[in-house]
């Protein structure tokens, strides 16, 4: 059910265009500019004028006449040029807040055609730790995928595990060089592993030896040789159960573990296609297919290097196929950085050329970067890499002190008290990025991200257990919330906002941008809380108005923990505040 406001609004503007023989294309209202004068506006008037080369008051005026008739209606004016203001009847808001109430999806619908959609995000790297640049394609991916399924699309996440390139031919080969053997390499656990993908990672910048070693055990590998297999199996195990490690402090979640290797297969039928299509040719001994170049020259797509391995955009070929044959993919989704923006481009062209995936809409999301104060990517203060483990340790660390110490709230001992540190500290990690358009960078603030005030996760967090203590009280009280009146100005601006949620969702999904929701979520908690100092629930004498209030209270609640929810971050019962 979907029970924005507009809709109905929009049902009686195209019935009354179609009356007065309108173009019904501009029969639709808007959120009121002025919110002072009216509720909602309906601009229509002004382009039908245009059109018919009529004066737009005039036509606004045959609008309103009509419109006024309407029993939701409560005013009608014409405003400037022609613009129709709207506001509805108390009754009318007042009866979809206990519409919304009834419904457990509190009157958000779903999309009009389902379909199935594979959100590539994450894509960690075996024996690379996970740094802040694997942040926000976590984060953003998580909101996306629960945002897509709350809205009836039927969503398949895949990590993507970066598992079958270069580096996997370089750790092998730093082992065989160092051990003289690979029989030592099922003893590294992660730290090692990471170690040596260092050490190899230098070794190969300025030693070509070492690089043309590495590609051919690199080769050797995806050709399918039985020892570096079984090595190469281990450290993605471990990798694997690190990356896990860190994903779940994130609350971040994949349908699919796939890696590039899983593919390999795949790549040899990509490769044959693109022979029997004739648009691969040989280049240096490598196979590639050439691409428009358009106005910029764009490099080819590499199917098989010269020492016969494939490469990155075999594997992301490959997995296209392999989505959309057994996934029956109809939407594929990838969230990177910038710097892989060419990559896919090439990806996506290659995909069209070889037909791997007719009728199937390929996106890539392009985030900005986390920055540090100084505006460049967020480092160590050694100027190092951040990596994830840090900066998770880094925010709990600073909410901690937030916090009450262990037992000194009756209930709350090590484990409930950490519990909630992780709760917070990730609601500040996740909302701080979240509230920025994905396309923005941001800066990671360490000072304010945390603060229980402020556009903060935090903030809202906090705004939740405030209502949920509301109600728990109105409950020892026996209070019972009853059907909603609205009587102060401050009841009505919240069950406006209140009646918005719909749109926000259906906006935050169509534009996969979580920020909507961030900024809504953030605007509702401050228009409660202006509700809840003005307008007392508790101690009233009409108790009709207590039991409206309570319900208003409560459903705030509700939609604040969807939105949250659909961010990817939880709302405890109860928070916590040191005492100083
Ligand atoms: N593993 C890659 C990296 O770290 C990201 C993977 C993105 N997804 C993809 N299908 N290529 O850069």
């Amino acid at each position: 059910m979907n029970l924005l406001l507009e809709n109905k609004l929009n049902d009686s503007l195209n019935n009354i265009f179609e009356k007065l023989d309108l173009d019904t294309k501009f029969a639709v209202v808007k959120v009121s500019d002025r919110p002072d004068l009216s509720d909602f506006q309906c601009n229509g008037a002004l382009a039908l004028a245009k059109i018919a080369h009529k004066n737009p008051r005039e036509i606004a005026a045959l609008i309103a006449e009509e419109l006024a008739n309407d029993s939701a209606v409560d005013a009608v004016s014409i405003d400037g040029p022609g613009f129709i203001n709207i506001k509805l009847k108390d009754d009318f808001i007042a009866a979809t807040m206990d519409k919304m109430v009834a419904d457990k999806r509190l009157g958000c619908g779903v999309v009009t055609n389902p379909h199935r959609v594979v959100l590539d995000f994450g894509g960690p790297n075996v024996a690379k730790e996970m740094h802040v640049g694997h942040l926000r394609s976590g984060v953003i991916g998580e909101s996306i995928q629960r945002i897509e399924r709350f809205v009836g699309n039927i969503v398949t996440s895949d990590v993507h595990l970066g598992d079958w390139g270069t580096p996997m031919g370089m750790i092998l080969s730093e082992v065989i060089r160092t051990d003289g053997t690979l029989s030592r390499i099922f003893s590294y656990d992660i730290a090692e592993i990471t170690e040596i993908y260092k050490r190899a990672n230098i070794r190969c910048k300025d030693d070509d030896d070492a690089k043309e070693a590495a590609h051919k055990v690199t080769a050797a590998l995806q050709a399918g040789k039985k020892e570096y297999r079984a090595a190469w199996q281990h450290l993605r195990n471990e990798s694997i159960k690190a990356i896990k490690a860190n994903y779940k402090q994130l609350d971040v979640h994949f349908d699919l573990w796939w890696g590039e290797s899983d593919a390999h297969e795949t790549c040899g039928k990509i490769v044959e296609i693109a022979r029997k299509n004739g648009i691969s040719e040989k280049d240096n001994g490598a196979e590639i297919i050439r691409l428009e170049e358009g106005n910029k020259p764009k490099p080819p797509v590499i199917l098989v290097k010269s020492d016969g391995g494939y490469t990155y955009h075999t594997t992301d070929l490959a997995t296209i196929k392999m989505r959309v044959e057994q996934l029956k993919a109809q939407e594929i989704v990838y969230f990177t950085d910038s710097r892989q923006a060419l990559h896919f481009e090439q990806v996506f062209e290659g995909t069209e050329k070889l037909g791997i995936a007719p009728n199937v809409k390929l996106q890539h999301i392009v985030f900005g970067t986390v920055n540090g104060a100084d505006g460049k990517p967020f480092k160590t203060r050694d100027g190092g890499v951040m990596n994830l483990e840090t900066l998770i340790k880094m925010s709990k660390d600073k909410v901690r002190k937030s916090l009450p110490k262990a037992n000194e709230v009756e209930g709350y001992g090590e484990r409930e008290i950490e519990k909630l540190v992780s709760q917070i500290a990730v609601a500040a990690i996740k909302f701080q990025d979240l509230k920025n358009t994905i396309a923005s960078g941001y800066v990671f603030e360490l000072d304010d991200f945390a603060k229980f005030e402020g556009k903060t996760g935090p903030y809202i967090q906090y705004a939740v257990a405030r209502i949920n203590s509301v109600l728990r009280k109105a409950a020892n009280n026996t209070m019972q919330e009853g059907n909603v009146v609205l009587e102060a100005p401050e009841e009505r601006v919240l069950a406006l906002k209140l009646a918005q949620v719909h749109n926000v969702v259906m906006r935050a999904h169509s534009e996969k941008e979580p920020s909507i929701i961030a900024d809504y979520t953030y605007t509702l908690a401050q228009i409660f809380s202006t509700f809840y100092n003005a307008c007392p629930i508790m101690n009233v004498e009409n108790p009709k108005l207590s039991a409206s209030r309570l319900r208003l209270a409560k459903l705030t609640r509700d939609v604040l923990k969807l939105m949250l929810d659909l961010l990817g971050i939880e709302a405890p019962e109860i928070m916590l505040k040191a005492e100083n």
